[in-house]
């Protein structure tokens, strides 16, 4: 008993040791140093829950001026799925638990398997919805794409939120800090077909740690398919997809990338690694969150969080405050457990009230995608590695040159406003809703992907995207536990609108894109999917919901926005993330979006954590 209690203490003070000297550069530190001793308990200034996107870029930063403690529930990604995780071209196909049916292949060291509840719009399907589960969140598992919304969007979020400081010009500087561009490769490139535009100005040469960078290969399909895109009459961006604007262009989109090994750049790889080495930042991995705890002062103050790692329970407690980045499903969980939400929910299971709080779990945003594919004539990356007779010259190529298909991931997106033919077709109450939004922000997206199919063929594949979709869903908790999964609801197509818009996308795909010359030049033999049997607005509506499949960008479920919105379920966290009702806890990550960011959501998940991080400092 004595010589444990002796362990104990000196273990702990080890870790205080850590936790509470300042960050020096001039020191080696083991890497070992960066990781909790778990069953001990421990004080820092600030504990970060979720290991993800926003999470280790935000505790990156606090890192350099106190002491901070990150609670992650997965490990290292690297070590625990293989390579699926860092090799661009497998970022889609090699990660089979990505798979939205609910037979998929799950991957329980990366991803939460979590299965929603039957989505009533979209014929009652169950869908896996893959979220991280490892250092990095979703960043360690996403398809890497890095663009940036709009100016008219972040003025609207500005609106939202009452707080000039979202305007596009206000977020540039943040936007631009987390992120390192390395201009394309195009000895690597080697492709004429592809060219590469961008704007200089919307990076910063001391941005970092994030590598952005194009693929060191241009996949022949997509090149093709990209002309198809212009054709239909969306040209190349003269600046590219990460100045603000998006509408009537497509471009070749660069990707979180490192350039030198041709490998993901994640939270992971780039926060993480640069605060183990340069600061006293302290994770604990495998550790789930499990409450946040509170004292009960008249404003009730968050003091820490209860966290168990491999069933031992123990205490990690903030000086200052709590940050919850547990992404956009478990951030509302971890509320809800520890009694901020609506107070019905916390009732029903007996839950403590701490905050009564409506929004918590609402709000919930889920762009989705739509595809229609034919088999092609050109090759693809996803074909030339599966076929055994040229795969080991592209990993040598990979291994040697980090160049070549692995190297390489997706490329082309594109995006307009409803083009007027369709435009004219839709109702007046979907043209009304859409004129609720700013003219910069796009009403339909594409993306270009090319797949392998029976015999090496390549199957090509062209998704139509409605980023901001007018159906809301929620998340709810049916038990106390955080260990339960959360209860989802999607509620796709709960609103016509969107069934309306998607109707419009795919036959803007069908009757345009993939009928413009380029594409009749390219494709082979019947459409694929849909496939021709599907005709009629009725046909087309039934594919629409039995084949929507999520992209991904779930959002908003504790949204940011202003004090007078919080008695309507309309705003969980004030424009500095700190939730309402309470002290000393915030919440960012995708979950504090005031709506979905039209554009991809990983930059403004980075934006948002610089920015914060930054407003926490201040206020210290
Ligand atoms: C398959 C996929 C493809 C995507 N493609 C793109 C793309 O190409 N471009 C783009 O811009 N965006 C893309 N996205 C979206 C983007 O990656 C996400 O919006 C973003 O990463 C979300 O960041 P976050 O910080 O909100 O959450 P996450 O990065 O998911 O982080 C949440 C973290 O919290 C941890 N956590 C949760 N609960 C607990 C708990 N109770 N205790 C401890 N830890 C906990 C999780 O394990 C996770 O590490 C994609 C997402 C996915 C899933
Ligand atoms: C850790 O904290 C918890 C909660 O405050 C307490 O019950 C427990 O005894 C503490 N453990 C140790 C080893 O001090
Ligand atoms: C990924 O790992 C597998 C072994 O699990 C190996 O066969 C394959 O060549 C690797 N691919 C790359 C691109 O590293
Ligand atoms: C560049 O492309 C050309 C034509 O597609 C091809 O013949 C050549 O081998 C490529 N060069 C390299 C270095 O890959
Ligand atoms: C694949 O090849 C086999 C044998 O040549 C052939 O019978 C089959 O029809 C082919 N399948 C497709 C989809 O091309």
């Amino acid at each position: 008993m004595r010589s444990s209690g002796l362990l104990v203490a000196a273990v702990t003070a080890l870790c205080s040791a850590a936790a509470e000297s300042s960050s020096s550069r001039s020191q080696h530190r083991l890497f070992s140093t960066a990781f909790g001793y778990p069953g001990v308990n421990s004080t820092y200034d600030y504990v970060v829950v979720g290991g993800g996107t926003a999470g280790l870029t935000l505790a990156r930063r606090l890192a350099a001026h106190a002491s901070v403690a990150i609670i992650e529930a997965g490990g290292f990604y690297e070590v625990e799925t293989g390579n699926a995780s860092v090799v661009p071209l497998l970022s889609l196909t090699g990660l089979a638990f990505l798979d939205p049916a609910e037979t998929f292949l799950p991957q329980p060291l990366a991803d939460w398997s979590l299965v929603t509840e039957p989505v009533v719009g979209a014929a009652g399907r169950r869908i896996h919805y893959a979220q991280g589960k490892t250092l990095g969140g979703s960043s360690a598992i996403n398809t890497m794409s890095y663009i940036r919304s709009t100016r008219g969007a972040y003025e609207r979020w500005a609106e939202i939120v009452g707080d000039d400081s979202y305007e596009w010009d206000a977020m540039l500087p943040f936007l631009k800090r987390s992120v390192h561009l390395t201009p394309p490769d195009l000895a690597k490139r080697n492709s004429t077909a592809a060219p590469v535009v961008y704007d200089r100005s919307a990076f910063d040469p001391a941005g970092g740690p994030m590598q952005v960078s194009w693929n060191n290969w241009v996949d022949p399909t997509l090149a093709w398919m990209a002309k198809a895109v212009g054709q239909a009459g969306l040209p190349l961006s003269d600046e590219g997809f990460v100045s603000g604007s998006l509408v009537g262009q497509g471009a070749w989109v660069p990707s979180t990338i490192d350039p030198e090994r041709a490998t993901r750049s994640s939270a992971e790889t780039s926060f993480l690694r640069e605060a183990i080495e340069e600061t006293n930042l302290i994770v604990y991995t495998h550790t789930l969150a499990k409450n946040i705890l509170f004292d009960t002062a008249s404003l009730p103050k968050a003091t820490g969080v209860s966290v168990n790692t491999a069933g031992l329970d123990y205490t990690i407690l903030a000086r200052k405050e709590v940050v919850v980045s547990a992404g956009v499903f478990h951030s509302p969980q971890l509320l809800l457990v520890s009694g901020v939400g609506p107070v019905s929910t916390l009732q029903s299971l007996s839950i403590p009230v701490v905050a009564d709080l409506p929004g918590v779990g609402q709000n919930l945003w889920d762009p989705i995608q739509i595809f229609v594919s034919y088999q092609a004539d050109t090759t693809s990356g996803q074909v030339l590695t599966a076929d055994p007779a040229t795969a080991p010259r592209y990993l040598e190529q990979y291994f040697t040159d980090a160049s070549g298909p692995y190297s390489s991931a997706a490329g082309f997106l594109a995006a307009e406003r409803v083009p007027p033919s369709y435009r004219s077709g839709l109702r007046s109450e979907t043209l009304a809703k859409l004129s609720s939004w700013p003219e910069d922000v796009p009403e339909l997206e594409y993306i270009t992907g090319s797949f392998v199919g029976p015999n090496l063929t390549t199957i090509a594949t062209v998704a139509v995207v409605m980023p901001l979709p007018f159906s809301r869903g929620s998340v709810t908790i049916s038990s106390r536990d955080a260990a339960d999964p959360p209860v989802i609801d999607l509620g796709w197509f709960a609103d016509d609108a969107d069934l309306e818009l998607a109707l419009a996308g795919l036959k803007r795909l069908r009757n345009d894109i993939w009928n413009t010359p380029v594409a009749r030049q390219h494709r082979v033999g019947k459409e694929l999917l849909p496939s021709p049997g599907v005709q009629t607005d009725k046909q087309m509506r039934e594919y629409i919901r039995q084949n929507a499949s999520p992209i991904w960008h779930a959002c908003s479920t504790c949204a940011m926005g202003k004090a007078e919105d919080v008695e309507e379920g309309k705003a969980v966290v004030d424009s500095h993330g700190r939730v309402f009702g309470v002290d000393g806890l915030r919440v960012v990550d995708a979950s504090a979006f005031p709506f979905s960011m039209p554009g991809h959501p990983q930059s403004a998940v980075y934006a948002l954590a610089e920015k914060i991080a930054e407003d926490i400092m201040k206020s210290a």
